[in-house]
């Protein structure tokens, strides 16, 4: 049994996670969390909130966005398009597997096979005699699967809808109204914790690969002409280990030790606030038991990277089975995201940034052929000169360059509008933000922080969890059930959620097993009353971690754990 199987078994048998829809069978990639994984999990994504959200309150905001968003939004988002997964078929089972992964499961580790074509795949397979890894049969044409899970609004069929991957479209599709309502000010991070689903080919790796997960993601608007992050001294001296672009590209596995700062001089990171969003993740995955060495952010090379990234750094982990496995990522999304909701929405959503003195300059003007217009398009001549009046010069000068468009359901010929510079004055700037994205995924943290903190001693299993995120904080046990013990026990234990603190009570069993059931659920204290609290009203606080017990007065209990939890 390697850690990750004893992690499993004792996942199981403690309440934290199992298959989804085991009863059934369990379906592959869902995941059901118990009471303690969901208690574990909750604290994970309360640290979280605390490190991004609740610190930088003034700068970032925590939003909700709904789960199903209409296909229009992927179809500018470029999910409908681009994400894609290459899959391979067994021509004798029928199975299907994900190409890269069956390669490189059988074939070692192969450089740039995550940015390779269908057709360097197909080769790659051939070359390697890469067969069905279930039947041994030989395997098929590798094609593309798209990822997205799509379902139908309300009883329309046509009414065509998405389960988002990623939570950042509700916080793009919002940023010019919530920027609006938050005093027009850049910089300005939007953050959001919520559930994302992606339709993985073959998901094989319980907690690390699934389906449906919850992401803790934040989109981070600035304006590129002042692109400094202003928070950068607070991380200045802290230390990432990077393997950037051209580490990677050279096949190399040790990443560089560098500071924040020199990241930034030498511009191994372009985004001041990406380097700013890493040094925090380093310290976020740290606090969660991962120690500095175990962890590094690997450069994704241009053909790796998502549609929408100038830059991205995989935050990755070292985990027993899985090897590196990426925890966040740091995508330098630029103006894509926002720039392609305004070009498929036809709605203004750039910012304007008044100048200190108006400037006069010359600028580019669409101007309507009214005439052509009106007699070609007859009764769409309104929407037709909205269109155009709504889409910025130069975007509909790029859009009009290959030809027609279709803007707002109305088709915008290039001879329907003239471009000219004219002389203006002008009072400020109009501009999409940039975004630096910082973007985690709650459950592999969840079990990262378990497998981080799982330990044995004396052939038993204690679970040596961050005090921060332990799912219970004491475990309260009446020595025995008799003698008035247990009602003390409970009226200790009330006395301690007075004080919100989160206990739990064991009265089964011998005192021997409830440490360990204590010790496996990974609580980091555990109080005995016992016949010494009737008399003198101390109790036993025994340690999780060194087993060692003192007695302290039931009256200076929460003081202590007060102090305990620095609360
Ligand atoms: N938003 C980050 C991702 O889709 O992975």
């Amino acid at each position: 049994m390697d850690k990750y199987d004893k992690i499993v078994d004792l996942a199981k048998r403690r309440g934290f996670f199992w298959p989804s829809s085991e009863i059934y069978g369990g379906v592959a990639g869902f995941l059901d969390f118990g009471p303690m994984g969901t208690l574990l999990k909750r604290n994970v994504e309360r640290r979280w909130r605390e490190a991004f959200i609740h610190r930088h309150h003034g700068l970032v905001y925590e939003v909700e966005t709904p789960v199903v968003m209409p296909s229009r939004v992927f179809e500018a988002s470029g999910h409908v398009d681009h994400f894609t997964d290459v899959v391979v078929e067994c021509l004798s089972c029928h199975k299907r597997f994900r190409a890269d992964h069956v390669i490189l499961e059988q074939a070692g580790d192969i450089q740039g096979i995550e940015g390779m074509t269908t057709e360097q795949l197909d080769a790659t397979i051939k070359e390697k005699g890469v067969r069905c890894s279930e039947c041994g049969g030989k395997l098929g044409k590798v094609t593309t699967f798209n990822l997205l899970f799509r379902t139908s609004i309300g009883p329309y069929s046509e009414n065509v809808a998405y389960m988002r991957p990623e939570a950042a479209q509700g916080m793009f599709v919002n940023f010019k109204n919530i920027y609006t309502t938050m005093r027009e000010r850049l910089p300005m991070g939007l953050a959001q914790i919520g559930k994302v689903l992606r339709n993985e080919i073959s998901p094989r790796q319980g907690p690390i690969r699934l389906r449906e997960f919850t992401i803790m993601e934040i989109e981070f608007f600035f304006d590129p002409e002042s692109p400094n992050c202003e928070l950068l001294g607070e991380v200045g001296d802290k230390k990432l280990r990077l393997l950037t672009e051209d580490l990677v590209a050279a096949g190399k596995t040790d990443p560089k030790e560098v500071t924040v700062e020199e990241a930034v001089k030498k511009k191994m990171i372009l985004s001041e606030w990406q380097a700013y969003f890493m040094a925090l993740s380093t310290d976020f995955v740290s606090g969660l038991g991962a120690p500095h060495d175990s962890q590094m952010f690997v450069a994704k090379l241009a053909s790796e990277r998502a549609h929408y990234s100038a830059q991205t750094f995989d935050q990755v982990v070292k985990l027993d089975r899985w090897g590196w496995v990426e925890v966040s990522g740091h995508a330098y999304r630029t103006a894509y995201d926002v720039s392609r909701h305004q070009q498929f929405s036809a709605q203004d959503l750039s910012v304007f940034k008044k100048f200190e003195k108006p400037q006069k300059e010359k600028a580019l003007v669409a101007r309507p052929k009214v005439s052509v217009i009106s007699a070609e398009c007859k009764s769409d001549t309104g929407r037709v000169l909205a269109a155009i009046k709504g889409s910025g010069a130069k975007g509909l000068m790029e859009l009009l360059r290959s030809g027609s468009t279709v803007i707002n359901g109305v088709t915008v010929r290039p001879g329907y509008v003239e471009f000219i510079e004219e002389e203006q004055t002008i009072a400020g700037r109009r501009f999409v933000p940039h975004v630096a994205e910082p973007s985690f995924g709650a459950d592999r943290l969840t079990y990262l922080a378990m497998e981080c903190a799982y330990t044995e001693k004396e052939k038993r299993i204690v679970l040596r969890l961050p005090r921060s995120v332990a799912p219970v904080q004491v475990s309260v046990f009446p020595l025995v059930n008799k003698d008035g013990i247990r009602e003390n026990a409970l009226e200790i234990q009330n006395l301690i959620r007075a004080d919100g603190f989160l206990s739990d009570f064991d009265d089964a069993g011998s005192i021997g097993r409830r440490y360990a059931r204590s010790d496996e659920i990974g609580a980091p204290l555990a109080i005995t009353v016992d016949y010494q609290t009737l008399q003198d009203g101390t109790v036993t606080v025994r340690d999780r971690d060194t087993w060692e017990q003192s007695r302290i007065s039931v009256k200076d209990l929460t003081g202590y754990l007060r102090e305990y939890y620095r609360r």
